[in-house]
């Protein structure tokens, strides 16, 4: 029985999406409620002790489900700023978090995965996306999305995957669309055309909100289907499903390759986000 309370502080945290619910391959330690100002987050948060056999140490990480623990909130009523909030009062300053997508290009096959550096946000702003507001304004930089620092290590960490074919792609822009439903064709072939390489529902506004919580923040997309802009056969349930079930056990191992890496002596500024501090300014404290 996971304990209720842990006192130490969590740097690594790790969001799972849809296919991703739990992982159970770590060690559970403890099972968390925190609260925050804006609510409670998608789900009880898990922390979890990962034994690298890279570097011999153990390292705790904070795992939350976004959709809730049975997979019970639409993208749009995910509760993204209590979710950072939640990872960030337990000491989180370095986020990765994983997401289904629709693939855009042909060269992004269902199962790969892909490190995207950029977003294109086509939500509707329906969610509420920042922490600063009713008297806290705060601006904070959003040219480059994803942490680069954090990108690079997850993108060496490719040959952690198995599977005949199975690549993982560095780079690429993910659109982000409101959902539920997913995208008409023409808006399909609108993003192909863009440049896009994968759509999701879930970046936004997370990204956005962990920049201003200054946490290191890397999105991990993994493809499960191309999206309508492609003119293959229909794409069947049993197709989806397939694909997720591969993604998930590829997630776990990618993890696995990630905190190797990030438990290493010279990452340790990183876990704690020592270069992102001071990163946001504040229009009451800007002289
Ligand atoms: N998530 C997984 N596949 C998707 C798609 N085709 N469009 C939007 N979000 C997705």
């Amino acid at each position: 029985e996971p304990a209720k309370v842990y006192n130490d502080p969590i740097y690594a945290g790790i969001i799972g999406g849809t296919g991703l619910q739990s992982f159970s391959s770590f060690v559970p330690v403890a099972t968390l409620n925190p609260t925050t100002p804006w609510g409670n987050p998608s789900s009880p948060i898990s922390v979890l002790h990962y034994h690298s056999p890279v570097t011999s140490t153990t390292i705790p990480v904070a795992f939350l489900s976004r959709h809730g623990l049975h997979h019970e909130l639409a993208p749009h009523e995910v509760p993204s700023r209590a979710n950072i909030a939640a990872l960030r009062t337990l000491g989180v300053r370095t986020i990765v978090a994983f997401s289904a997508v629709g693939s855009l290009q042909e060269d992004l096959k269902p199962r790969d995965f892909l490190i995207p550096d950029q977003i294109i946000d086509r939500t509707k702003g329906v969610r509420p996306f920042t922490f600063f507001e009713g008297g806290m304004v705060g601006h904070v930089g959003f040219g480059d999305p994803f942490d680069e620092a954090l990108g690079k290590i997850v993108s060496k960490c490719g040959h952690s995957l198995i599977g005949d074919e199975v690549k993982l792609h560095n780079g690429g822009t993910l659109v982000c669309m409101e959902g539920p439903q997913f995208s008409t064709r023409a808006e399909s072939n609108l993003y192909h055309s863009w440049g896009g390489t994968a759509i999701n529902m879930s970046v936004i506004p997370e990204a956005k909100l962990a920049r201003e919580a200054e946490i290191a923040y890397q999105m991990i997309c993994m493809s499960t289907d191309y999206d309508c802009w492609h003119t293959s056969e229909a794409v069947t349930v049993e197709m989806v499903i397939g694909n997720m079930k591969a993604n998930a056990d590829n997630a776990r191992r990618l993890v696995g390759a990630v905190l190797d890496e990030l438990s290493k002596e010279e990452h340790q500024e990183l876990v704690r986000a020592k270069h992102l501090e001071g990163q946001v300014k504040f229009a009451g404290t800007v002289t």
